[in-house]
């Protein structure tokens, strides 16, 4: 039996390692200042994650309307013995966006003798937990948690005995632009050579579902997204009126995303770390794109970033899809 770690004098004593980039209060600064100053004001999605975000997002996962997690994870749990012949024995896990760590044992319950797994996320102590859960779960396995923005290079541990498959769930690829995804797998690409990566990508499908999935009826994903204002308040001493602001979210069929904002609802001045930013009435702070990729498009757009695409696996209603991408190059 699998031992809670809550119950343990030391949980994280079992972690092999953390290795703490500190993707920090600095970079939110920063990355919130520079968004703000633009003639259409963006934050980065990243910064949605704080302590707060990462909870309220654990909750989206399990409201009625939003099909992908569930979908993907009874996706992951049929077909996670054909994944695991896919990726071969002795293979060294990185997962990029751990989150709360359920998924990646899901495909650890499947795979060969996996040797290690590397955890990345922004996340600290979701981080700390989930890594101290698995390493106690797996005695077997190296764990290591690296507490970063995974958009950024990595410091990797190195990986002797075994191929590195990187593991990328949740349509989190969505979230970047088209080109900003062939950026990151074309990274991934060559950190992952000689490996593969699993990435879960959610398909276009029609407005009502996507819709439906980004304004779940208990409001959490607006209080998901309401969270950066309230992080800005706390964190870089911002006087966001959270009356003044709502979330709008839907799909814009015409570029296959989900298009998510907060919008002003008044005329206003805010002030974030000293500086003051103008708001006009019905003036939007762009927070994230959810793209939206048939089979074929995201073949071509891992192909286009190095990668060889070798198997896919969809649910019966065609909502979700999870692709195996080899890092192998042909010749
Ligand atoms: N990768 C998830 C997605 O695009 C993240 C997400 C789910 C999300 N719901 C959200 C992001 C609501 C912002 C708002 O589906």
């Amino acid at each position: 039996m699998p031992l809670d770690h809550r119950l343990q004098p030391n949980p994280y004593a079992d972690i092999s390692s953390v290795v703490d980039l500190a993707p920090g209060q600095e970079s939110f600064r920063d990355a919130a200042l520079r968004g703000l100053a633009l003639e259409q004001k963006a934050i980065s999605p990243k910064f949605l994650y704080d302590a707060r975000g990462a909870e309220l997002f654990e909750r989206i996962c399990e409201q009625p309307e939003y099909y992908p997690t569930r979908t993907e994870m009874a996706l992951l749990r049929a077909k996670a013995s054909e994944m695991a012949s896919l990726i071969g024995p002795n293979a060294h896990l990185v997962e990029y966006g751990s989150g709360a760590g359920e998924k990646i044992e899901l495909l650890l319950a499947a795979l060969e003798r996996p040797e290690a797994y590397v955890a990345v996320d922004v996340a600290r102590e979701q981080l700390m937990e989930a890594t101290a859960r698995l390493a106690t779960r797996h005695p077997g396995l190296t764990v290591t948690g690296i507490c970063a923005d995974y958009t950024r290079p990595l410091p990797l541990p190195s990986a002797p005995n075994g191929r590195r498959v990187g593991f990328f769930p949740g349509s989190t690829i969505g979230n970047f632009t088209p080109d900003d995804a062939r950026g990151f797998l074309a990274s991934a690409a060559q950190s992952l050579k000689g490996g593969g990566m699993l990435v879960g990508v959610d398909r276009r499908k029609d407005k009502k579902t996507l819709d439906a999935a980004y304004n779940d009826a208990a409001g959490v994903t607006e209080a998901f997204i309401l969270n950066l204002l309230r992080r800005m308040n706390r964190e870089l001493d911002a006087d966001f009126d959270l009356d003044r602001f709502r979330y709008v979210g839907f799909y814009n069929e015409a570029k296959g995303r989900i298009e998510i904002y907060l919008e002003s609802l008044q005329d206003q001045t805010v002030t974030v770390a000293g500086e003051k930013f103008r708001f006009r009435k019905g003036e939007r702070l762009h927070s994230e794109y959810s793209c939206k990729y048939d089979i074929e498009d995201f073949q071509a757009l891992a192909k286009s970033a190095g990668f060889q695409p070798q198997a896919w696996w969809s649910d019966e209603k065609q909502l979700f899809s999870i692709h195996y991408l080899s890092a192998t190059p042909l010749n």
